[in-house]
This record gives structure tokens, C-alpha cells and sequence, in this order.
């Protein structure tokens, strides 16, 4: 590589993963003041996995880092970076269990919070740290456990969420390459930190001194609120990716979103001019699992042909925060390890 070039991180390998049990929407109609229809209708999804009591992030992240070090021939990697809003602790990170597990050694291994948002922060960090050359491979993560900070009670909330993990590994490259991770952008606004939060259990409540109220301790989100902003914020950081990346809407081969609301995903592709045949989709099958859900979204696509070699990608993201963020990439040629347990 010409060293007075611009160090890039191109994507090598990437893969997802979800524990094998689902819950259904007629298992939820069973419970729930809801119906298959109305989750449907409002959100596109029809199931989610749930994992086994016992298991937590670091098993999931584990399971989908394994797969992309294997979709990327590598058995090392010099940094480990896990976006996660559901740590298995509070203290410590989860990332440098899932990095000892894997046997990669005493590399830097790092948890990012940012919810939904956290596998695009994440994947700048990877970025950053190959362009600034302390890193010449770096595994990012994106894990999540909802199961264990949604109430199964609440309607607004467990028909939503579901657990899963997805990985990428990137390695330093040529900006031209296939692969190559382009323009990325990221915002964040704490004015609206209450739309989508857990109240108790971390420093502020405790410091209170205050008893938490019952449910405080699970994730609330005030959904009506935060889908607007949410259409707004992605659409605005994708419009401002494609003009830093130089590509037309029209150069855009596949648009993947968060995968929170199928509606909220058609209403971006609808406000950008993209065709809605060209919208990534797997929320049917996996619901919401915030910061696991862009790379288990590329695993998916790429496994299953939705998304191809020098496909133009458009990423977006929103979540709790609030935060978001956008970033483009040319899908490179990759043996993609898609979620594995899928039914049908
Ligand atoms: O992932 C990070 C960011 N998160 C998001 O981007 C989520 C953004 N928000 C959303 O996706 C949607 O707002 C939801 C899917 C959460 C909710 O859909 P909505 O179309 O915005 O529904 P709503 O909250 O406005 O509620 C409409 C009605 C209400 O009844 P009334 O007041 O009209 O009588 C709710 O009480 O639907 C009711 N409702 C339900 N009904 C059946 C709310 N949840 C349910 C439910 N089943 N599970």
C-alpha cells in the first residue's frame, strides 16, 4: 500500500448469530393484551429469539465473533471492541471476556454504549484505530441480551426486542478496495435521554438514595416519540453520508437500516428515493436486537444473496440517547456465516 495513501478498515469476514429459542407472536397473544396482526402491522415482526436462562451477551458475542474470524480466515485479531446496551456487568466490560474466550490473547478489548446506534459507534472505533495504526485487525461486535432488561408484561416493549449477536472483522487496506469502510457519521442528542431508557440500577439512582418504583429497573421506550425522530435522524445522517461518499440515491444497491420498525425502514428508503426493493429486511424473523442488529442484518443478506459483491451499501441507525449514525461501504467478496437457527 502506497503509505502516503490513507489507511482504510476493510471489511473481511462477518457473521450473526441468535440463540435457538424463538417466542412467536401467537406465543405473546397468549399473555399479552396484543395480537399477531397489530405487531405485524406496526412493526413487521412475526418472531424473536430469546435465550435460555443462564445465557447473557458474552455467549452470544462469542458465538457470532467466532463466526466472523472464521468468515475472515483469521485466528487473531489486535483489538476487540462490543457494542452493547445489555453488559452481562455493569462493571466490568463485557469485550474483554468475549476477547479472552476466544482466545485472542491480552489484545485492547473495549465495550461501546450507544443502544441501537452502538454497532455503527463501534465500528468507527475499529475504523479509528486502523487509520491512527494501533491496529492492523479488529473484531467489532454487536450482542445484546434484551430478554433480561424488557418486562415480559409490558405490551410497548416484549413485542419488540428480541436477542442476537453479529460480528465484523475488519483488517487495514486500500480505501479503493471492496470492502473498505467509507464515510461514516454519528450525532447524538441528550436533551431526549428519557425516550428510550433503564432508570434504575446505575450511578444516578443510586446515588439518589432513592428505592427504585417497580419496573424501574427494565427498559422503557416512549415509542410513538421516538419514531419520529428516528425517521428523521437516520434519513438526514444516510443524505449526508452519500454526499461524503459521492454516490447519487441512484448508486445505492442496498439500504440497511436498524432493524426497530419495518415501517420506520420504508419511510427512510421512501424519504432518501430509494426503491423499497432495494431495503435490507430480516425484522420478521429477529425483531429488534439493537446493537446486534446491523451485522446480523449484512450476515443475513449476504448469506442468503440479498446482498452482493460490489453491492453500494448504505448503513443508518438510531436508538436510546439519543444517538445515530450512517456509513457507506462497496460489499466486498465474503463467505458471510448467517444466523444459523432460523426456521423455514
Ligand atoms: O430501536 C431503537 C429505537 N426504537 C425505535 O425506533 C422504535 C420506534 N417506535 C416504534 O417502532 C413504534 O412507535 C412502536 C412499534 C413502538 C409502536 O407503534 P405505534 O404505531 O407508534 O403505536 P403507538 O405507540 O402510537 O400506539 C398505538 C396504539 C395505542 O392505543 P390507542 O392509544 O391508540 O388506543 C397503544 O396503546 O396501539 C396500542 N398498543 C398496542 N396494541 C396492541 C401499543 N402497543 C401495543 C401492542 N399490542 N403490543
Amino acid at each position: 500500500m502506497d503509505k502516503h495513501r490513507t489507511r482504510a478498515a476493510v471489511l473481511t469476514g462477518v457473521a450473526g448469530h441468535v440463540p435457538p429459542g424463538t417466542v412467536t407472536n401467537a406465543d405473546l397473544e397468549a399473555r399479552l393484551d396484543t395480537t399477531d396482526e397489530w405487531i405485524r402491522s406496526r412493526t413487521g415482526i412475526a418472531e424473536r429469539h430469546i435465550v435460555p436462562p443462564g445465557t447473557a451477551t458474552r455467549e452470544l458475542a462469542v458465538e457470532a465473533g467466532r463466526l466472523a474470524l472464521k468468515s475472515a480466515g483469521r485466528d487473531g485479531v489486535d483489538a476487540v471492541v462490543l457494542a452493547t446496551a445489555t453488559p452481562d456487568r455493569l462493571c466490568p466490560a463485557t469485550a474483554p471476556e468475549v476477547a479472552a474466550a476466544l482466545g485472542l490473547g491480552p489484545v485492547a478489548a473495549h465495550d461501546v454504549a450507544a443502544v441501537c446506534a452502538g454497532f455503527l459507534y463501534a465500528l468507527s472505533a475499529g475504523v479509528g484505530a486502523i487509520a491512527a495504526g494501533f491496529a492492523e485487525h479488529v473484531l467489532v461486535i454487536g450482542a445484546e441480551t434484551f430478554s433480561a432488561i424488557v418486562d415480559p408484561e409490558d405490551r410497548n416493549t416484549a413485542v419488540i426486542f428480541g436477542d442476537a449477536a453479529g460480528a465484523v472483522v475488519l483488517r487495514a487496506g486500500d480505501p479503493d478496495e471492496p470492502g473498505a469502510i467509507g464515510p461514516i457519521r454519528l450525532g447524538s442528542d441528550g436533551t431526549h435521554s428519557d425516550l428510550i431508557q433503564i432508570p434504575a440500577g446505575g450511578a444516578r439512582q443510586r446515588s439518589s438514595g432513592t428505592v427504585p418504583e417497580a419496573g424501574d429497573h427494565h427498559l422503557q421506550m416512549q415509542g410513538r416519540k421516538v419514531y419520529r425522530h428516528a425517521k428523521e435522524r437516520m434519513t438526514q445522517s444516510a443524505l449526508d453520508v452519500l454526499e461524503r461518499s459521492g454516490w447519487a440515491v441512484e448508486d445505492v444497491d442496498r439500504l440497511a437500516t436498524h432493524q426497530a420498525n419495518a415501517r420506520i425502514n420504508e419511510a427512510v428508503a421512501d424519504e432518501l428515493g430509494i426503491p423499497r426493493d432495494r431495503v435490507l429486511s430480516n425484522i420478521e424473523r429477529v425483531g429488534n436486537t439493537a446493537a446486534a442488529s446491523l451485522p446480523l442484518l449484512l450476515a443475513d443478506s449476504a448469506a442468503e444473496g440479498r446482498l452482493r459483491p460490489r453491492d453500494r451499501v448504505l448503513l443508518a441507525a438510531f436508538g436510546g440517547g439519543l444517538a445515530w449514525g450512517a456509513a457507506s461501504l462497496t460489499w466486498p467478496d465474503v463467505t458471510a456465516f448467517a444466523a444459523h437457527t432460523y426456521r423455514g
